[in-house]
Protein backbone atom coordinates (compact mmCIF):
# COMPACT_ATOMS: atom_id res chain seq x y z
CA UNK A 1 0.00 0.00 0.00
CA UNK A 2 1.16 3.45 -0.89
CA UNK A 3 2.07 5.91 2.08
CA UNK A 4 0.31 8.95 2.38
CA UNK A 5 2.55 12.29 1.76
CA UNK A 6 4.20 14.60 4.42
CA UNK A 7 5.24 17.67 3.22
CA UNK A 8 7.24 20.22 5.60
CA UNK A 9 9.96 22.57 5.57
CA UNK A 10 12.21 25.63 7.50
CA UNK A 11 13.47 28.69 5.59
CA UNK A 12 17.14 29.41 5.68
CA UNK A 13 16.68 32.55 6.62
CA UNK A 14 18.81 32.44 9.46
CA UNK A 15 20.41 29.78 12.00
CA UNK A 16 17.84 27.11 13.01
CA UNK A 17 16.63 27.56 16.68
CA UNK A 18 15.41 25.27 19.36
CA UNK A 19 11.92 26.59 18.45
CA UNK A 20 12.60 25.30 14.94
CA UNK A 21 13.59 21.92 16.54
CA UNK A 22 10.73 21.48 18.75
CA UNK A 23 7.89 22.61 16.31
CA UNK A 24 9.16 21.12 13.47
CA UNK A 25 12.27 18.68 13.22
CA UNK A 26 11.06 16.59 16.16
CA UNK A 27 7.54 15.53 14.42
CA UNK A 28 9.15 14.98 10.89
CA UNK A 29 11.86 12.33 13.17
CA UNK A 30 8.45 10.87 14.43
CA UNK A 31 6.66 10.67 11.52
CA UNK A 32 9.20 10.11 9.00
CA UNK A 33 8.70 5.92 8.89
CA UNK A 34 4.81 6.44 8.40
CA UNK A 35 4.58 8.93 5.51
CA UNK A 36 6.69 9.13 2.29
CA UNK A 37 7.80 12.50 3.42
CA UNK A 38 9.09 15.57 1.50
CA UNK A 39 11.25 17.95 3.56
CA UNK A 40 12.40 20.88 1.43
CA UNK A 41 14.19 23.89 2.21
CA UNK A 42 12.11 26.77 0.73
CA UNK A 43 14.97 28.96 -0.29
CA UNK A 44 12.40 31.08 -2.35
CA UNK A 45 10.35 31.96 1.06
CA UNK A 46 13.83 33.81 2.22
CA UNK A 47 13.56 36.93 0.25
CA UNK A 48 10.50 38.18 0.64
CA UNK A 49 12.35 40.27 3.37
CA UNK A 50 15.42 42.06 2.94
CA UNK A 51 18.64 39.95 3.34
CA UNK A 52 21.82 41.36 4.45
CA UNK A 53 23.84 38.72 2.31
CA UNK A 54 22.37 37.00 -0.48
CA UNK A 55 25.49 34.77 -0.29
CA UNK A 56 24.35 33.36 3.25
CA UNK A 57 21.17 31.94 1.45
CA UNK A 58 23.28 28.84 -0.25
CA UNK A 59 24.92 28.47 2.66
CA UNK A 60 22.57 28.04 5.14
CA UNK A 61 20.51 25.81 2.58
CA UNK A 62 23.32 23.41 2.79
CA UNK A 63 24.07 23.42 6.23
CA UNK A 64 20.25 23.25 6.64
CA UNK A 65 20.13 20.09 4.60
CA UNK A 66 22.94 18.93 6.62
CA UNK A 67 20.79 19.62 9.74
CA UNK A 68 18.03 17.29 8.79
CA UNK A 69 20.62 14.27 8.09
CA UNK A 70 22.36 14.72 11.43
CA UNK A 71 19.30 15.14 13.11
CA UNK A 72 18.74 11.51 11.84
CA UNK A 73 15.86 11.99 8.95
CA UNK A 74 17.18 9.33 6.67
CA UNK A 75 17.26 9.87 3.03
CA UNK A 76 15.68 6.27 2.17
CA UNK A 77 12.44 7.64 3.98
CA UNK A 78 12.70 11.24 2.93
CA UNK A 79 12.65 13.49 -0.59
CA UNK A 80 15.24 16.41 0.71
CA UNK A 81 14.81 18.80 -2.07
CA UNK A 82 15.40 22.85 -2.30
CA UNK A 83 12.42 24.69 -3.54
CA UNK A 84 13.97 26.72 -5.90
CA UNK A 85 15.44 23.89 -7.58
CA UNK A 86 11.79 22.80 -8.66
CA UNK A 87 10.33 25.61 -11.08
CA UNK A 88 6.75 24.18 -10.53
CA UNK A 89 6.67 25.88 -6.93
CA UNK A 90 6.51 29.17 -8.76
CA UNK A 91 3.80 28.48 -11.18
CA UNK A 92 1.49 26.92 -9.59
CA UNK A 93 1.94 29.93 -7.01
CA UNK A 94 1.09 32.14 -9.64
CA UNK A 95 -2.23 30.16 -10.83
CA UNK A 96 -3.28 30.09 -7.27
CA UNK A 97 -2.60 33.65 -6.47
CA UNK A 98 -5.59 34.18 -9.36
CA UNK A 99 -7.63 32.08 -6.80
CA UNK A 100 -6.83 33.45 -3.85
CA UNK A 101 -8.29 36.72 -2.46
CA UNK A 102 -6.86 40.24 -1.47
CA UNK A 103 -8.73 39.84 1.85
CA UNK A 104 -7.74 35.95 2.91
CA UNK A 105 -4.12 37.80 2.86
CA UNK A 106 -4.69 40.89 4.74
CA UNK A 107 -6.26 38.66 7.67
CA UNK A 108 -2.44 35.89 7.85
CA UNK A 109 -1.06 37.11 11.62
CA UNK A 110 2.97 37.04 10.10
CA UNK A 111 1.66 39.16 6.90
CA UNK A 112 0.71 41.24 9.66
CA UNK A 113 3.46 41.43 12.01
CA UNK A 114 6.26 41.42 9.89
CA UNK A 115 5.06 44.16 7.34
CA UNK A 116 4.98 46.35 10.58
CA UNK A 117 8.81 45.17 11.09
CA UNK A 118 10.69 46.47 7.55
CA UNK A 119 9.93 50.33 5.97
CA UNK A 120 9.48 49.28 2.12
CA UNK A 121 7.47 46.21 1.86
CA UNK A 122 8.01 44.02 -1.20
CA UNK A 123 4.54 41.98 -2.63
CA UNK A 124 6.11 38.69 -2.11
CA UNK A 125 5.68 39.28 1.78
CA UNK A 126 1.99 39.59 1.07
CA UNK A 127 1.80 36.76 -1.40
CA UNK A 128 4.43 34.34 0.33
CA UNK A 129 1.34 32.00 2.12
CA UNK A 130 0.24 31.41 -1.51
CA UNK A 131 3.58 29.85 -2.33
CA UNK A 132 3.30 27.82 0.79
CA UNK A 133 0.05 26.61 -0.27
CA UNK A 134 1.62 25.69 -3.74
CA UNK A 135 4.31 23.96 -2.13
CA UNK A 136 2.06 21.91 -0.63
CA UNK A 137 -0.61 21.25 -2.97
CA UNK A 138 1.97 19.95 -5.56
CA UNK A 139 2.60 17.15 -4.06
CA UNK A 140 -0.77 15.56 -2.78
CA UNK A 141 0.32 16.14 0.46
CA UNK A 142 -2.16 14.35 3.53
CA UNK A 143 -0.30 16.00 6.51
CA UNK A 144 1.87 19.22 7.17
CA UNK A 145 3.95 18.75 10.42
CA UNK A 146 4.46 22.80 11.66
CA UNK A 147 4.65 24.67 14.79
CA UNK A 148 1.44 27.00 15.54
CA UNK A 149 3.04 29.74 13.96
CA UNK A 150 2.24 28.27 10.63
CA UNK A 151 -1.07 26.92 11.27
CA UNK A 152 -3.04 29.47 9.33
CA UNK A 153 -1.00 29.19 6.50
CA UNK A 154 -1.91 25.24 5.95
CA UNK A 155 -5.22 26.72 6.52
CA UNK A 156 -5.21 29.01 4.05
CA UNK A 157 -3.86 25.92 1.77
CA UNK A 158 -6.46 24.43 2.97
CA UNK A 159 -9.13 27.04 1.15
CA UNK A 160 -7.62 27.43 -1.99
CA UNK A 161 -7.63 23.63 -2.46
CA UNK A 162 -11.12 23.06 -1.81
CA UNK A 163 -11.99 26.26 -3.94
CA UNK A 164 -9.92 24.71 -6.98
CA UNK A 165 -11.54 21.27 -6.49
CA UNK A 166 -15.02 23.14 -6.65
CA UNK A 167 -14.32 24.50 -9.55
CA UNK A 168 -11.99 22.43 -11.68
CA UNK A 169 -13.01 19.02 -10.22
CA UNK A 170 -11.19 16.73 -7.46
CA UNK A 171 -7.55 18.14 -8.07
CA UNK A 172 -6.12 18.58 -4.75
CA UNK A 173 -5.74 16.62 -1.93
CA UNK A 174 -6.58 18.56 1.28
CA UNK A 175 -4.08 19.06 3.66
CA UNK A 176 -4.12 18.54 7.36
CA UNK A 177 -1.64 20.62 9.57
CA UNK A 178 -0.08 18.62 12.90
CA UNK A 179 0.70 20.70 15.45
CA UNK A 180 2.26 19.36 17.90
CA UNK A 181 0.80 18.78 21.52
CA UNK A 182 4.43 20.21 23.42
CA UNK A 183 6.33 22.79 21.93
CA UNK A 184 4.59 23.92 19.20
CA UNK A 185 5.48 28.05 19.83
CA UNK A 186 8.75 27.89 22.04
CA UNK A 187 9.43 31.44 23.63
CA UNK A 188 12.67 33.63 23.62
CA UNK A 189 14.30 33.43 26.69
CA UNK A 190 14.91 36.73 27.06
CA UNK A 191 11.23 38.12 25.85
CA UNK A 192 9.28 35.01 27.17
CA UNK A 193 5.82 36.33 25.56
CA UNK A 194 7.45 36.54 22.18
CA UNK A 195 8.37 33.53 19.83
CA UNK A 196 12.13 32.46 19.70
CA UNK A 197 13.23 33.33 15.85
CA UNK A 198 16.12 32.62 13.53
CA UNK A 199 16.11 36.64 13.16
CA UNK A 200 15.54 37.99 16.58
CA UNK A 201 17.54 41.13 17.44
CA UNK A 202 18.78 39.73 20.82
CA UNK A 203 20.69 36.38 20.26
CA UNK A 204 20.25 35.93 23.99
CA UNK A 205 16.90 34.90 23.44
CA UNK A 206 17.16 32.42 20.98
CA UNK A 207 19.11 29.03 21.19
CA UNK A 208 20.66 28.25 17.87
CA UNK A 209 21.09 24.28 17.06
CA UNK A 210 24.87 24.77 16.56
CA UNK A 211 25.38 26.50 19.27
CA UNK A 212 28.28 25.36 21.58
CA UNK A 213 28.00 23.53 25.13
CA UNK A 214 28.70 27.20 26.70
CA UNK A 215 26.40 28.82 24.76
CA UNK A 216 23.86 26.61 25.71
CA UNK A 217 24.56 27.28 29.58
CA UNK A 218 25.26 30.80 29.28
CA UNK A 219 21.90 31.27 27.73
CA UNK A 220 19.66 29.57 29.76
CA UNK A 221 21.35 30.88 32.94
CA UNK A 222 20.26 34.23 31.24
CA UNK A 223 17.06 32.70 30.99
CA UNK A 224 14.31 35.88 32.08
CA UNK A 225 12.20 34.37 34.48
CA UNK A 226 10.43 35.99 37.52
CA UNK A 227 10.62 37.17 41.47
CA UNK A 228 8.35 34.68 42.77
CA UNK A 229 10.97 31.89 43.64
CA UNK A 230 8.60 28.89 42.78
CA UNK A 231 9.28 26.08 39.89
CA UNK A 232 5.39 25.88 38.80
CA UNK A 233 3.72 26.11 35.48
CA UNK A 234 1.55 29.25 34.64
CA UNK A 235 2.50 30.18 31.22
CA UNK A 236 0.22 33.82 31.84
CA UNK A 237 1.73 34.83 34.77
CA UNK A 238 5.03 32.63 34.60
CA UNK A 239 5.89 32.38 31.18
CA UNK A 240 9.83 32.23 31.66
CA UNK A 241 9.40 29.40 33.56
CA UNK A 242 6.51 27.28 31.87
CA UNK A 243 8.57 27.94 28.56
CA UNK A 244 11.57 26.40 30.65
CA UNK A 245 9.44 23.68 31.54
CA UNK A 246 8.21 23.54 27.81
CA UNK A 247 11.76 22.97 26.80
CA UNK A 248 12.84 20.06 29.27
CA UNK A 249 10.38 17.83 28.41
CA UNK A 250 10.61 17.84 24.88
CA UNK A 251 14.23 17.28 25.46
CA UNK A 252 13.81 14.34 27.98
CA UNK A 253 10.51 13.23 25.84
CA UNK A 254 8.39 13.09 28.40
CA UNK A 255 4.65 14.83 28.80
CA UNK A 256 4.78 17.82 30.05
CA UNK A 257 2.95 17.02 33.41
CA UNK A 258 6.20 14.67 33.77
CA UNK A 259 8.27 17.20 33.60
CA UNK A 260 6.10 19.92 36.16
CA UNK A 261 6.04 16.63 38.74
CA UNK A 262 9.89 16.27 38.70
CA UNK A 263 10.22 19.67 39.78
CA UNK A 264 7.52 20.09 42.37
CA UNK A 265 8.73 21.93 45.18
CA UNK A 266 12.02 23.18 43.65
CA UNK A 267 12.30 26.94 44.93
CA UNK A 268 15.59 27.61 43.25
CA UNK A 269 15.35 28.44 39.44
CA UNK A 270 19.51 27.36 39.04
CA UNK A 271 18.28 24.04 39.59
CA UNK A 272 15.72 23.99 36.54
CA UNK A 273 18.12 25.93 34.66
CA UNK A 274 20.57 23.32 35.08
CA UNK A 275 18.82 20.25 34.21
CA UNK A 276 16.89 22.27 31.36
CA UNK A 277 20.85 23.43 29.81
CA UNK A 278 21.71 19.17 29.88
CA UNK A 279 19.17 18.35 28.92
CA UNK A 280 19.67 20.53 25.70
CA UNK A 281 23.48 19.93 25.20
CA UNK A 282 22.62 15.74 25.77
CA UNK A 283 20.21 16.04 23.18
CA UNK A 284 21.98 18.38 20.40
CA UNK A 285 25.58 16.80 21.10
CA UNK A 286 25.41 13.46 19.26
CA UNK A 287 23.45 15.53 16.41
CA UNK A 288 26.14 18.07 16.39
CA UNK A 289 28.98 15.30 15.71
CA UNK A 290 27.39 14.14 13.22
CA UNK A 291 26.99 17.50 11.35
CA UNK A 292 30.81 18.79 11.51
CA UNK A 293 31.23 14.88 9.49
CA UNK A 294 28.90 15.38 7.11
CA UNK A 295 29.11 18.78 5.92
CA UNK A 296 32.14 17.99 5.28
CA UNK A 297 31.55 14.96 3.14
CA UNK A 298 29.67 14.87 -0.54
CA UNK A 299 26.28 13.42 1.43
CA UNK A 300 24.81 16.78 1.19
CA UNK A 301 24.66 17.28 -2.35
CA UNK A 302 24.27 13.75 -3.45
CA UNK A 303 20.75 13.66 -1.54
CA UNK A 304 19.65 16.64 -2.44
CA UNK A 305 20.26 15.74 -6.63
CA UNK A 306 18.34 12.67 -5.83
CA UNK A 307 15.38 14.83 -4.05
CA UNK A 308 15.36 17.31 -7.15
CA UNK A 309 14.92 14.53 -9.08
CA UNK A 310 12.34 13.34 -7.37
CA UNK A 311 10.31 16.18 -6.66
CA UNK A 312 10.53 17.47 -10.03
CA UNK A 313 8.64 14.85 -11.45
CA UNK A 314 6.14 14.75 -9.63
CA UNK A 315 6.02 18.80 -9.15
CA UNK A 316 5.70 19.08 -12.65
CA UNK A 317 3.35 16.21 -12.90
CA UNK A 318 0.94 18.32 -10.89
CA UNK A 319 1.58 21.62 -12.99
CA UNK A 320 0.27 20.07 -15.73
CA UNK A 321 -2.86 18.75 -14.95
CA UNK A 322 -3.24 22.17 -13.13
CA UNK A 323 -2.42 24.57 -15.78
CA UNK A 324 -4.58 22.38 -18.62
CA UNK A 325 -7.53 22.85 -16.23
CA UNK A 326 -7.27 26.56 -15.91
CA UNK A 327 -6.56 26.67 -19.69
CA UNK A 328 -3.28 27.40 -20.59
CA UNK A 329 -1.72 25.80 -23.57
CA UNK A 330 -2.47 23.42 -26.42
P1 LIG B 1 9.99 28.81 9.46
O1 LIG B 1 11.24 28.62 8.71
O2 LIG B 1 9.71 30.14 10.08
O3 LIG B 1 9.92 27.74 10.63
C1 LIG B 1 10.12 26.37 10.36
C2 LIG B 1 9.25 25.53 11.27
O4 LIG B 1 9.59 25.77 12.64
C3 LIG B 1 8.41 26.15 13.37
N1 LIG B 1 8.79 27.12 14.38
C4 LIG B 1 8.55 26.98 15.68
N2 LIG B 1 7.96 26.00 16.38
C5 LIG B 1 7.90 26.15 17.74
N3 LIG B 1 8.40 27.23 18.39
C6 LIG B 1 9.00 28.24 17.72
N4 LIG B 1 9.49 29.28 18.37
C7 LIG B 1 9.10 28.13 16.31
N5 LIG B 1 9.65 28.93 15.35
C8 LIG B 1 9.43 28.30 14.17
C9 LIG B 1 7.48 26.74 12.31
O5 LIG B 1 6.14 26.72 12.73
C10 LIG B 1 7.76 25.85 11.13
O6 LIG B 1 7.02 24.66 11.23
N6 LIG B 1 6.54 29.27 5.90
C11 LIG B 1 7.34 28.33 6.64
C12 LIG B 1 8.18 27.43 5.77
C13 LIG B 1 7.41 26.78 4.69
C14 LIG B 1 6.61 25.61 4.83
C15 LIG B 1 6.08 25.36 3.53
C16 LIG B 1 6.30 24.78 5.91
C17 LIG B 1 7.37 27.17 3.39
N7 LIG B 1 6.57 26.31 2.68
C18 LIG B 1 5.23 24.28 3.31
C19 LIG B 1 5.43 23.72 5.66
C20 LIG B 1 4.91 23.47 4.38
C21 LIG B 1 8.26 29.10 7.57
O7 LIG B 1 8.56 30.24 7.34
O8 LIG B 1 8.74 28.35 8.59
Amino acid sequence: MNKKRLLSGLQPSGELTLGNYCGSIKQFLEYQKEYDSFLFIPDMHTITVPQKDSNLIAERTRKLAAIYLACGLDPDNCTFFIQSEVPAHNQLAWILECFTYMGELNRMTQFKDKSKKYKNIGCGLFTYPVLMAADILLYDTNVVPVGLDQKQHVELAREIAQRMNNKFGDIFVIPEPIIPTIGAKIKDLQYPTKKMSKSADDANGSIFLLDTEDEIRRKINRAVTDSDGKVWYDEENKPGIANLLTIYSVFENIPLKSAIERFEGCERYGDLKKAVADSIVNALKPMQEKYYDIIQTKLVDEVLDKGRERANKIASEKYDIVRKLVGFGR
